[in-house]
């Protein structure tokens, strides 16, 4: 059976920058209250109509390519990762395919994991090229968060949190069986579905369609921000030690540590948790807020740009998100 590798990652952000300041100008907010409770410093918001999801992901995409060297043409499989489709339907697995120059009909897979979506579409990538099924996987992470955003005073909670980006990872067969995807595990827990979520449009709203909303909060993002924060903390280094259980590590075998960039509070309180030195611990919130799905690719692609991450580093993903949902992957990239 062979092993999966990340052949190559690319990410791609909207060149607008919002800065704290900015949102000064929107909402009852300070730069000092976000950078204390977040981390956050700016963020990019999305040229939309132009800059939509799938776009955004296809320029990560054919970076991701790239870097891979391997022409889009190769690609077999197309996973997802969104919680920000262009459309309620269909996905953006299928909307990203008229930016890209692929080959025949290959098949499109839409995740709605939100911000554990790339660690759950590692995890499928996996199977896949494990099963024989595809050799040739692009993985997809991205958002346009800023267009949902409750931008008034009542949403400054999440407005100031989300971003907008996108990142991609190529995922191919080796023989080798120390390289690549090592170990990987994923959670969900249902029941706090209501705890960080967006109740509309929904289908069970009859008629969906209404000419005046109702409710227009219900369309804006809602986050219970304690619960989700109490709840990640202990998430986060859970399913990480799990996942380095599986293959006989621990923590202090990991090169890097790239968690999802929920909020730097979380990312240092994680990181101390498991004793990690910070200079090993891959943060970037402070450019790019929260981007859900994106977050791991953009911070990951990033930390090879820069130099930092080398091939044969030993890599831990971690992420924890709307859901619940949670998981992680070791990765000898
Ligand atoms: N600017 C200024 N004040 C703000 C604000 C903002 N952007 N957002 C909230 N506040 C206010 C609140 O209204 C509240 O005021 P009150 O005491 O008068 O009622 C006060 O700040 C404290 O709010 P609280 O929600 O208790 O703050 P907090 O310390 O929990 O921090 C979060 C809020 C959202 C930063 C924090 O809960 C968090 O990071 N949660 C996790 C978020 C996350 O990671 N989400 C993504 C998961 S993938």
């Amino acid at each position: 059976m062979k092993n999966s590798r990340i052949a190559g990652l690319g990410h791609y952000v909207p060149s607008r920058v919002v800065t704290n300041q900015e949102l000064e100008t929107m909402m009852e907010t300070t730069d000092a209250w976000i950078t204390e409770r977040t981390g956050i410093k700016e963020r990019h918001w999305a040229n939309v109509p132009e800059e939509s999801t799938s776009y955004m992901g296809a320029q990560a995409a054919k970076a991701a390519l790239i870097q891979a060297g391997i022409p889009e043409g190769e690609v077999d499989c197309v996973i997802f990762a969104t919680l920000s489709s262009d459309y309620f339907f269909p996905g953006a697995a299928c909307t990203l395919q008229p930016h890209m120059n692929f080959s025949g009909n290959i098949p499109a897979y839409d995740i709605r994991m939100q911000c554990s979506g790339f660690v759950y579409g590692l995890q499928m990538a996996d199977a896949f090229i494990k099963s024989g099924m595809y050799s040739r996987i692009l993985l997809i992470g991205a958002e346009v968060q800023s267009t949902s955003l409750n931008k008034s005073t009542a949403g400054r909670d999440t407005a100031v949190i989300f971003g907008d980006g996108a990142g991609a990872a190529v995922i191919i067969p080796t023989d080798d069986p120390d390289n690549g995807i090592l170990a990987h595990a994923v959670h969900a827990e249902g029941k706090y579905a209501k705890e960080l979520w967006c109740e509309g449009p929904s289908p069970l709203d009859n008629p969906r369609v209404k000419p005046v909303l109702d409710d227009v909060n219900r369309y804006y993002p809602y986050m219970n921000g304690r619960y989700v924060f109490k709840h990640a903390v202990t998430r986060f280094p859970e399913v990480l030690k799990e996942t380095l259980d599986k293959i006989g590590k621990t923590p202090a075998d990991l090169d890097w540590f790239i968690p999802h960039q929920a909020n730097l509070r979380i990312t240092e309180a994680v990181g101390q948790g498991l004793g990690l030195s910070p200079e090993k611990v891959i943060s970037n919130i402070h450019k790019y807020g929260n981007t859900t799905a994106a977050s791991i690719p953009i911070a990951w692609s990033e930390a090879i740009s820069d130099g930092r991450i080398k091939r044969g580093d030993l890599i831990g993903l971690a992420a924890f998100g709307a859901g619940f949902t949670w998981g992680s992957a070791v990765i000898r990239f």
